[in-house]
C-alpha cells in the first residue's frame, strides 16, 4: 500500500504514460518529475472549489514553492494570480509575459530596487510588510499603487494544532495587538498614493486543521470590526498541508474551500460588514503532490551496528527539507515496485555531511546498484530551495502530461558551476 497519488503498474511506477525507468534512462538522474496533469488538477480544484455565489475570491499561487517559465505559463492558463517573495520571481513572472496585474509582490524585505521593478512592471498588488517599505516605496510612485498589508493575527499553525497568542515574535508582518499596527493602516489610508485594499495573514505550513483557517478569518474580520477598518479584500495566505506520508490527512479541501468562504460570508454579515474579496495563497498544495524525484542507486553499506544504508545519486543538495525541518518522506524502488520491502534503510546521498539524509527510515526491498528510487511530493520546496554545494549540478525538471514530456530546466553543466566564477 502507498500514498493514493502514485501509479503503478507490471512491477513498475508510473508518471503519466511513462515507467519511471524510461524517464530516468532517457533524462538521467537526479531528476525531478513533475506530472503536469496533477497540476493542472489540483490548480482547478482550488479554482472551481474557492467559490461562492456573493463573496467574490481569487486563488493566488504562491510561486516560492515551484517555479520555472514553464510553471508561470501553466498558472497563467489555469486562471490562478501569481505571489512572488523577490525580484528573481518577480523577473520569472515578467519574462514568462504572466499578467502583472495578478502579481502579489510579498516579502519582509523589499529593496528599492526590487520595489521599483514590482512598480516598472505595473505589479497588481504590493504587500506590505512594515512601515520603512512604505517609506521606500512613496518616492518610486507616479500612480497610486494598490497594497495590502500584512498582519499577524496571533495564530500559529503547523499541522495539527494552531496556537493562538498574542505574544507575535513572527518576522513577517505587524501583531494585530500592537498599537502600532493601527497607526500604520490609519496611514496608509490617507496617503493620496496608497490605494489600501486590505490586509493579508499566513499562520504556518502544512496545515491539517481546518479549524486553523476559520479561527484566521474570524479573527481578522473581528480586528477590522473593532477597528473600523476600510477592507475590500482579504488574504488568507496559504498552508493547506499535503499527504507525504501515508498516515497524513490533509484537509479535503474541495468541501472546505467553499464551507470556509460560507462562514466568512455569514461572519461578516453577523458584523455588519461589507462583503470583500478573499483571497488564498496555496503554493505546496497545488504542486507537492505533483513530483517526483528520480535517483540511481550507486551502493549499499551496512555497518558493524547493522544500520543500512543505500546511497543515491542525489543529496541534501536537490533535497533539503529532511535536513532542514526533519520532513518524512515516502519512496519506492521505481523499478521493482512489487518486490518485498523487507529492508530498513537510511537513504542518503553525495553529499560531504553527515547529515545529509533524504530518508532517515525507508522500507525498500535490498537495494542494487541501478535500482531506481522514486522520492514521493518532492514537487514543493525542493526545486526552488536546491544548491550546488559540493558543486553537485542542479537536477533537470520534467514536466509529464500522459503520453508528451517535457524538459522545463535543463540540467546543469559543471561549465554553469563556474559561468560566475573569476580567475581561471
Ligand atoms: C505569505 C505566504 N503565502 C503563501 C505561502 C505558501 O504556503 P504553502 O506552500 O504552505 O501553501 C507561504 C509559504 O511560506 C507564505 O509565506
Amino acid at each position: 500500500m502507498t500514498l493514493d497519488y502514485v501509479n503503478t503498474q507490471n512491477g513498475q511506477l508510473m508518471i503519466g504514460h511513462f515507467t519511471a525507468k524510461q524517464l530516468a534512462d532517457r533524462f538521467g538522474t537526479p531528476l525531478y518529475v513533475i506530472d503536469e496533469k496533477y497540476v493542472r488538477n489540483q490548480a482547478r480544484l482550488f479554482k472551481d472549489s474557492f467559490t461562492h455565489p456573493i463573496l467574490s475570491s481569487e486563488v493566488i499561487y504562491a510561486s516560492k514553492a515551484f517555479l520555472t517559465l514553464a510553471m508561470c505559463k501553466l498558472i497563467q492558463e489555469e486562471g490562478l494570480s501569481l505571489d512572488v517573495v523577490s525580484g528573481g520571481e518577480l523577473y520569472t513572472a515578467y519574462r514568462a509575459n504572466f499578467d502583472m496585474s495578478r502579481v502579489y509582490f510579498h516579502g519582509n524585505n523589499k529593496s528599492e530596487e526590487e520595489l521599483r521593478m514590482a512598480v516598472e512592471f505595473n505589479v497588481g498588488t504590493i504587500i506590505l510588510d512594515n512601515e520603512s517599505e512604505l517609506d521606500l516605496l512613496l518616492p518610486l510612485l507616479s500612480q497610486p499603487q494598490k497594497v495590502l498589508l500584512r498582519v499577524n493575527p496571533g495564530i500559529e499553525a503547523h499541522t495539527h494544532e494552531y496556537i493562538a497568542t498574542t505574544k507575535n515574535d513572527s518576522k513577517f508582518g505587524l501583531s494585530t495587538a500592537d498599537p502600532a499596527t493601527l497607526a500604520l493602516i490609519e496611514r496608509l489610508t490617507r496617503e493620496p498614493m496608497i490605494d489600501f485594499s486590505g490586509l493579508h495573514a499566513h499562520i504556518g505550513s502544512q496545515i491539517f486543521e481546518a479549524e486553523s483557517f476559520y479561527k484566521e478569518a474570524e479573527t481578522l474580520i473581528h480586528f477590522i470590526f473593532d477597528h473600523r477598518i476600510p477592507v475590500r479584500e482579504l488574504n488568507l495566505g496559504g498552508g493547506f498541508g499535503v499527504a507525504y506520508m501515508l498516515e497524513d490527512q490533509p484537509i479535503y479541501l474541495s468541501e472546505f474551500l467553499g464551507s470556509l468562504l460560507e462562514h466568512i460570508f455569514l461572519t461578516l454579515n453577523s458584523h455588519s460588514l461589507p462583503n470583500m474579496k478573499i483571497m488564498i495563497e496555496p503554493g505546496r498544495s497545488i504542486v507537492a503532490n505533483a513530483g517526483t524525484t528520480l535517483y540511481t542507486v550507486g551502493s549499499t553499506k551496512t555497518t558493524i551496528n547493522h544500520k543500512n544504508y543505500v546511497f543515491v545519486d542525489g543529496s541534501m543538495a536537490d533535497h533539503i527539507r529532511t535536513v532542514l525541518y526533519g520532513a518524512h518522506y515516502t519512496a519506492l524502488l521505481a523499478n521493482r515496485v512489487d518486490d518485498i520491502c523487507d529492508t530498513k534503510y537510511t537513504v542518503t546521498g553525495k553529499a560531504c555531511e553527515s547529515g545529509d539524509i533524504i530518508i532517515k527510515e525507508a522500507f525498500l526491498p535490498t537495494c542494487e546498484k541501478g535500482d531506481i528510487l522514486a522520492v514521493f511530493s518532492t514537487g514543493a520546496y525542493h526545486y526552488t530551495m536546491s544548491s550546488n554545494y559540493n558543486r553537485l549540478p542542479r537536477p533537470a525538471v520534467i514536466f509529464v502530461h500522459d503520453d508528451h514530456v517535457r524538459i522545463v530546466v535543463k540540467r546543469e553543466t559543471y561549465q554553469d558551476l563556474i559561468r560566475n566564477d573569476i580567475g581561471e
